[in-house]
């Protein structure tokens, strides 16, 4: 099966957020599996530099706003999957975030820069690179949300269906939605510009592009999958999604063994397994403490220390960490927070850190060194989001055993099992899980944890079966190819 992966983020070479991780870790779990996957990115500056033994496939006439375009083809270091790079440097060599200037604006030419990405995932089906076309064009998110759309119109021109497609929604709540004028920059049928097409609410939509054309939709988790099919979570795509709902699957991700694995991670202070995780002095003592030490908190071992590894933005809940965090202090506890995002978010937690230098350290920026250390030394990791389609974090928490404390929604609900005391009975719990999105639901479950670090006993059991959970991509690789096999033509 060839597989066209679009995207805009790879792990380790351009990394914003979870987009990143599953791009890097997924294609490569496929290429296992026998499969034939293959990636196509922007040519930002990270991904030039990274995608190693690049070369010209071909140079095509300028189009949306390129001054020169040409398609390299190359491959990921690491892994070896094989990348097609779009280059078009007076639309991608700009410095920073991919989608944002230096201010954090989006760039006002957003709407060509992506449309280019999509387009040039149709014309690989159509044929630019001779030696290899995909069978399957598999979008994530809205960057990649108009390759359907062009796919659809090149099938409905030749009367042939070139490659079937799959959207994933990695995140609904970032559409790429634009001005309808845009439109006419697209090169699109007059007619898509319909509530049957890319129009949403008299806008041009990428990511319902994505969700109207697409052969089969995905998401990142199978609660998620069911969440977004109702108003609350729907982002005004709920509709869409509930008539496409046979096309509709839930595929949680996974977690990257060679990145993410507390016996062999290289960044870590010293390696430890879910036989030794609880031991005292043991590996992962040893990383509490030298997490400790590096962020001039108290060293000591009986504080639980909880962490929050994070973008800053609205999503995550993080609010509720800030209003909580009294409860943490007043009972002995630490936590640390690495993030970034939102300003008052970002001045919010500088505060509590300097009120509490003993009990409080944040870091403010990305630092993916740091977000392992993290991981690794913290007892417990909260993911208290207002919604997540699946979320790593906490499946890294898992990993590293550090029990992650979560909000019961989308895929942090699929992936944490709660320490009730039914659950803890049963020998089920992995870690804390809560419901109410407010402080005192939070506060429950951290009460909760702090109940459960003093029962020592209790504490490794959940601590070493959360361990033992399997979060390998092999799953999701079995269930992309599963989903591919009903719409590729020819297989
Ligand atoms: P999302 O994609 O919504 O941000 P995920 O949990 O799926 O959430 O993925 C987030 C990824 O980004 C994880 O790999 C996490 O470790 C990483 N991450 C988030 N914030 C930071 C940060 N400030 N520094 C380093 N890594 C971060
Ligand atoms: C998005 C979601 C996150 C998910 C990630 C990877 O960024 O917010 O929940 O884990 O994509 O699929």
């Amino acid at each position: 099966m060839r597989v066209l992966h679009v995207c805009t983020e790879i792990y380790p070479l351009l990394k914003t957020g979870g987009l990143a991780d599953v791009a890097g870790a997924l294609p490569a779990a496929q290429s296992k599996t026998g499969c034939d996957a293959r990636v196509l990115v922007p040519g930002f500056p990270a991904l030039r530099a990274g995608i190693l033994d690049q070369e010209l496939v071909t140079e095509l006439a300028p189009a949306f706003g390129a001054e020169t375009l040409r398609l390299y083809r190359g491959t990921l270091p690491d892994t070896g999957v094989a990348a097609y790079v779009i280059d078009a440097p007076n639309l991608y060599d700009r410095p920073g975030n991919p989608y944002a200037d230096a201010a954090n604006q989006a760039y006002p030419d957003n709407f060509q820069r992506f449309a280019l990405l999509g387009r040039m995932a149709a014309r690989l089906a159509e044929g630019l690179d001779p030696s290899w076309q995909p069978q399957v064009v598999h979008a994530h998110d809205w960057h990649a949300g108009l390759a359907p759309a062009y796919l659809k119109a090149a099938e409905q021109s030749t009367g042939r269906k070139l490659a079937a497609s799959v959207q994933t929604i990695h995140n609904l709540a970032y559409q790429g939605n634009f001005p309808s004028h845009v439109f006419g920059y697209l090169g699109l049928p007059a007619h898509f510009f319909d509530i049957n097409g890319v129009e949403f609410h008299g806008q041009v939509s990428f990511l319902k592009a994505g969700l109207f054309f697409a052969d089969k939709i995905s998401t990142v988790s199978p609660t998620y999958a069911r969440e977004i099919q109702d108003s609350e979570q729907g982002c005004g795509l709920d509709g869409l999604l509930r008539t496409r709902a046979a096309d509709l699957a839930g595929i949680l991700n996974g977690v990257d063994d060679a990145v993410w694995n507390p016996a062999t991670d290289p960044l870590i202070a010293k390696h430890y397994d879910m036989r030794n995780a609880g031991d005292k002095p043991g590996g992962k003592l040893a990383c509490k403490t030298a997490l400790q030490q590096e962020a001039g908190l108290a060293i000591q071992d009986a504080a639980p220390l909880f962490c929050v590894v994070s973008r800053l933005t609205e999503q995550k809940g993080l609010h509720l960490v800030l209003a909580d965090l009294p409860l943490i202090v007043q009972r002995g506890g630490q936590i640390m927070l690495l993030g970034a995002g939102d300003a008052p978010l970002e001045a919010a937690f500088r505060a509590a850190a300097a009120a509490h230098p003993q009990s409080v350290a944040v870091r403010i920026g990305y630092d993916e060194q740091l977000a392992h250390r993290l991981i690794a030394g913290a007892d417990v990791i909260l993911v208290p989001s207002r919604f997540e389609p699946c979320g790593l974090t906490q499946l890294y928490g898992l990993k590293y055993g550090t029990l992650p404390l979560v909000r019961k929604v989308g895929g942090l609900a699929d992936t944490v099992v709660d320490a009730s005391i039914e659950n803890l009975g049963e020998e089920l719990a992995t870690g804390l899980v809560f419901d109410s999105f407010d402080d005192a639901g939070m506060g429950a479950a951290l009460r909760r944890a702090f109940a459960l670090y003093q029962r020592e006993a209790d504490w490794k059991q959940v601590q070493e079966r959360g361990m033992r959970q399997q979060f390998g991509w092999d799953a999701a690789a079995t269930h992309y190819l599963a989903l591919y096999r009903q719409i590729a033509t020819d297989q």
